[in-house]
């Protein structure tokens, strides 16, 4: 998937794919997943994954933030309320013993990952009690990983320095742009030493895998000047990078509407010139891309798994962990095991409330039909490597696959027509340009997708 040849990308192209589209970090997509109270469904869930005997991967949701970026799409709740914070930690507690006990008690954890929101928001006490919490309810494998995200303007070094001697290897933190304007513009105003100080902190306490969240698209930018970024991002070394297209959602957040004005965002040309670019410096920078908008160091590992094909894609973004059970706990989180999707409840108080009387009460789920079963296996394996072996997927499922996609294939054979696809009888594979359109190809194979694309998802480009 090295991409280091200019790739030409014609205006008409980009009039025509840039359309709404998901992002596919789940299939189905989360809108199609029913609404309502699911805790015994949930529960016989947790009861069955229980009986395997496999370790899992908790995600653990903390919500809070001091300040409101304006460009965030994630589930946070702005707060200096301290009261709130620790009534949260209750409930998470609870949560966290709740779903032990239904899972039958004796899980092993292989994966932690604390995510936000801002889990540095928590201090040094909480973030402590949290992992205690875990421990105290899972056993924690031997060389098992733990994960955090964290925003350098709320993290100090001796809260680095908890983390790392509580187990904490990975760290990512949230840069988005190192331009001062670009940070106003999205009322952040994180410095460039704030960054670098962070990273290098991090670096010398023993890190092993620090990742930069980078985000493109965001008002004020321009090429040239997200190529200084990306410079000083270089010198920075991650040994990950994210580099997101800003999903700018102005019809499901109020703070995108108000604070975002569509004259200041860079044009979708623009943006692709921006995308493009960065697919070029960080392949020159000697960095290897992962799927989408991911690209990593050719010995971390997820650049190996990509290698191995053994990559996955779920609600955190591109994994080494296969088809591993993720639990999710927190207010908002997602569960993603078993054939089967969950997210709690996205209310705060309401979650607090209903966690402190011992119910778990997801708000939204789906148990994966078979068809969709297949379907998820085709757009994560296209989106995670480019490529699909049809013999494969013939041999796992028992299938014609040309005759049980041939709508989907139909439409495969346009996008080859335009040089996005390679076709034939054993594999589908996409075109270096084709990977800019990577959420376009996935498309056909969703079945759930209205015609006239009245979901709510940010634009494809
Ligand atoms: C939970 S936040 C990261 C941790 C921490 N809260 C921070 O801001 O540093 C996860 C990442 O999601 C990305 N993100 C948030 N809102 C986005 C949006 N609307 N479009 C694209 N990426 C977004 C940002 O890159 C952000 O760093
Ligand atoms: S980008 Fe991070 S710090 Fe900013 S509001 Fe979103 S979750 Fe909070």
């Amino acid at each position: 998937m090295q991409t280091t040849a200019p790739l030409e990308v014609t205006p008409e192209m980009i009039q025509r794919y840039n359309r709404p589209g998901p992002r596919y970090t789940s299939y189905p997509t989360v809108p199609i997943w029913k609404e309502g109270q699911f805790a015994d469904d949930y529960a016989e869930c947790l009861g069955n994954e229980g009986k395997i005997d496999q370790p899992i991967s908790l995600y653990v949701h903390i919500p809070f933030c001091r300040q409101l970026c304006t460009f965030c799409g994630c589930n946070k709740y702005i707060t200096n309320n301290k009261q709130i914070v620790e009534q949260y930690l209750t409930a998470l507690e609870m949560e966290i013993t709740g779903v032990a006990a239904r899972l039958g008690g004796a899980k092993k954890l292989a994966q932690v990952h604390f995510g936000g929101g801002t889990p540095t928001f928590l201090n040094e006490t909480q973030l402590r009690r949290v992992v205690r919490m875990i421990k105290s309810s899972f056993e924690v494998q031997d060389g098992g990983e733990w994960a955090l995200e964290a925003n350098p303007r709320v993290t100090s070094d001796q809260q680095l320095e908890t983390l790392f001697e509580l187990g904490f290897r990975r760290i990512s933190f949230g840069v988005q742009d190192l331009d001062p304007a670009i940070q106003r513009a999205i009322n952040r105003n994180q410095t460039v030493e704030q960054s670098w100080h962070t990273l290098e902190t991090a670096r010398g306490l023993g890190y092993q895998s620090i990742n930069l969240d980078l985000v493109y698209g965001l008002p004020l930018q321009t090429p040239q000047g997200f190529l200084k970024t990306m410079e000083e991002v270089n010198r920075m070394r991650p040994d990950r990078l994210a580099v997101y297209s800003f999903a700018y959602l102005p019809g499901m957040f109020k703070t995108h509407e108000r604070a975002i004005k569509a004259d200041d965002l860079p044009s979708p040309e623009q943006k692709i010139e921006i995308y493009l670019e960065a697919i070029r410096f960080f392949a020159e920078a000697g960095y290897v891309m992962i799927g989408m908008d991911h690209y990593a160091l050719p010995e971390d590992e997820l650049a190996l798994a990509q290698q191995n094909k053994t990559l996955h894609r779920n609600f955190m973004g591109y994994t080494t962990l296969h088809n591993m059970a993720q639990i999710g706990v927190g207010v908002s989180a997602i569960s993603d095991f078993g054939d089967s999707y969950w997210q709690n409840q996205k209310e705060l108080s309401q979650y607090m409330e209903e966690v402190a009387d011992n119910q778990l009460i997801p708000r939204r789920g789906l148990r994966l039909e078979k068809e969709d079963q297949l379907r998820r296996d085709v757009i994560e394996t296209l989106m995670c490597h480019g490529e699909l072996l049809i013999p494969d997927f013939e041999m796992r499922y028992q299938l014609n696959f040309r005759k049980h996609f041939q709508k989907a294939w139909t439409e495969l054979e346009q996008f080859q027509e335009e040089g996005l696809v390679n076709l034939s009888p054993e594999k589908i594979r996409l075109t270096p340009i084709g990977m800019l359109f990577t959420r376009n190809l996935a498309m056909p194979f969703d079945r759930h997708l209205p015609d006239n694309g009245v979901l709510n998802f940010s634009n494809t480009v």
